[in-house]
């Protein structure tokens, strides 16, 4: 069953699936979507036994991810994604379920559980996280990839593309470090959390540069965004980048 929320956010995702899946069909898009993916798992040790990704989205992860899981699972509720990531995205030990994550009730647990640009879609956060905390592994590890709030510049920019793109959910909000902390502490779980995305983050996300200039910059952000994610962190400047990874474990 989906709240009015959650039915307008998979339809906003439905109608748009067509232009949704061009981004990860787009070399730049694809480079610095990637970068993101492969950044928010730093640390982790691969190849991952049994991956779930909630908000699969197309299941482009299944292909930056190649060579780096056993077993994947990909669920999301918009019925045009999934049918997209089984057409194009489906191999051996790969799965997708179209479905709420509310209703999922899986038969195995997982070692990681992913949500890259998810949880601020979500209506109630708390209790998915609890619930998907239920289908971990002993050492299983809850990873999130989430837009924080901070900078004011990106804060500008967001609110300018809530006005004039179309494909952008208005309802989604940006949490702050210290939100997401306490978010995960609430649910009993100890975090860790790392600053992501400074040039790469426009780059993963529109697509309006030609190619010629996305793509040498996409390249560049993949040797440069490491140096200036580290840099700003170290400098106590976390917040200036476009998003915070989390990876959060439940206290033993
Ligand atoms: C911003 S998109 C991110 C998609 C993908 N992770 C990516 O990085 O491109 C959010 C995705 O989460 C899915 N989603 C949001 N809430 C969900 C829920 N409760 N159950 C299943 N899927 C959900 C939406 O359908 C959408 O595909």
């Amino acid at each position: 069953m989906l709240n009015k929320r959650e039915l307008d956010d998979k339809k906003l995702f439905d109608d748009i699936a067509i232009n949704y899946v061009k981004k990860d069909l787009t070399t730049y898009c694809r480079v610095a979507r990637k970068l993101r993916l492969v950044q928010s798992l730093k640390g982790i040790k691969q190849p991952i036994k049994k991956i779930l990704e909630v908000g699969c989205g197309a299941g482009f992860s299944v292909d930056y991810l190649k060579g780096k899981f056993i077993n994947y699972t990909g669920v999301d509720y918009s019925e045009k994604l999934i049918k997209y990531a089984k057409k194009h995205n489906s191999y051996t030990g790969v799965k997708f379920e179209c479905l709420n994550v509310n209703d999922f009730n899986p038969e195995i647990k997982f070692d990681i559980v992913l949500m890259i640009g998810v949880l601020h879609h979500m209506p109630e956060p708390e209790k998915v996280i609890k619930s998907l905390s239920k289908i971990l592994t002993q050492d299983g590890i809850i990873i999130v990839n989430e837009p924080q709030a901070g900078n004011p510049l990106i804060g500008l920019l967001r609110k300018i593309r809530k006005k004039i793109d179309n494909n952008y959910s208005t309802d989604q909000v940006e949490f702050t470090e210290d939100e997401i902390h306490s978010m995960f502490k609430k649910c009993g779980h100890e975090t860790k959390t790392f600053a992501q995305g400074v040039i790469s983050t426009p780059l993963a996300e529109s697509r309006i540069l030609p190619a010629f200039i996305g793509i040498p910059l996409a390249w560049i952000a993949v040797v440069v965004d490491p140096i200036l994610e580290k840099l700003l962190s170290i400098l106590s400047f976390k917040k200036l980048t476009w998003n915070i990874v989390v990876h959060a474990r439940p206290k033993q």
